[in-house]
């Protein structure tokens, strides 16, 4: 479900669970924030590169195991919100296919991003009932502009790779064939600089507004607990998962 491998100082962490799109389960989310941890502190990994498949990213999180939190739960994406802000070493990350949720906000946390042309993209907190999460309402923004992340958040459509790039999530798009191995090779180019030096410009690359940035991720953590028992968002989940379209008229706005 998380594979891990390692070569010539990149470490590769793959997420696959194709029968379900990739999904991320809560034993999913501790493995990988485990698997960046261990390769963040190995003194043989230089860089780490995270992909799916090629014909999916992943779906982001498993919409039942939403449903099936309880109020007051803590929140398995919490590990990975603990651990990838704060990596030391470069982080790659590779798109194919659909990069939903946290499969996009994941990436506002990653050093370089490449998609194949037809990644999509998509943030449907709001068509989930639900509020943006991982810091992204703080970061879209300051990425993309706010008119262009009030479209992709409001809205919550889904993207293209194109747009992604627009936006400055993604770096380049690599035809499908190519992708990992561009990716790979970008991974591997990191590996080959002097460590210390991209520790502490990565380093200063991020530090603008860390603090800014850990209080919204608290907060929009918050706010989603909160929306994940609202009757807003079980109506969106189970007509997401009964495969019918979701109705919001009987919600009042007052
Ligand atoms: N959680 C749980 N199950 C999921 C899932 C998710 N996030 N995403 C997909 N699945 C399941 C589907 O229910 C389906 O299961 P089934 O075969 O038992 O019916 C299977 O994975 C295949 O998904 P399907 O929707 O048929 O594939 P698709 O190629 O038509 O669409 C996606 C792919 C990713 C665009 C679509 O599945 C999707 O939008 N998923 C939901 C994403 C989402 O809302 N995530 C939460 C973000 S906060």
């Amino acid at each position: 479900m998380i594979h891990v491998t390692a070569e010539k100082g990149v470490t590769r962490i793959e997420i696959a669970r194709p029968e379900k799109k990739n999904a991320l389960t809560a034993d999913m989310y501790a493995r990988l924030a485990a698997a960046l941890a261990a390769a963040d502190r190995s003194p043989q990994v230089r860089a780490l590169l995270l992909h799916g498949s090629r014909e999916c990213f992943t779906s982001g999180n498993d919409v039942s195991e939403f449903l099936a939190r309880k109020a007051g739960d803590r929140s398995p994406a919490f590990d990975l919100f603990e651990v990838l802000p704060g990596l030391d070493k470069p982080v790659v990350a590779a798109v194919g296919g659909p990069a939903v949720g946290i499969g996009t906000t994941l990436l506002l946390h990653c050093d370089l991003v490449y998609a194949a042309p037809g990644a999509r993209f998509r943030l449907p907190f709001v068509p989930l009932g639900l509020v943006p999460e991982f810091g992204s309402s703080l970061l879209l923004p300051l990425l993309a502009g706010y008119q262009r992340a009030a479209e992709l958040l409001l809205l919550g459509r889904p993207f293209t790779a194109e747009e992604a790039k627009e936006a400055g999530i993604v770096n380049a798009i690599f035809p499908e064939e190519t992708l990992f191995e561009e990716a790979q090779r970008a991974a591997a180019a990191l590996a080959a600089l002097p460590p210390e030096s991209i520790r502490l410009t990565k380093r200063l690359l991020k530090a603008a507004g860390r603090e800014a940035l850990g209080a919204r991720i608290a907060e929009e953590a918050r706010l989603f607990a909160e929306r994940l028992g609202s009757p807003e968002a079980k109506e969106a989940m189970s007509a997401f998962l009964e495969k019918r379209a979701p109705d919001f008229s009987r919600f009042r706005t007052d």
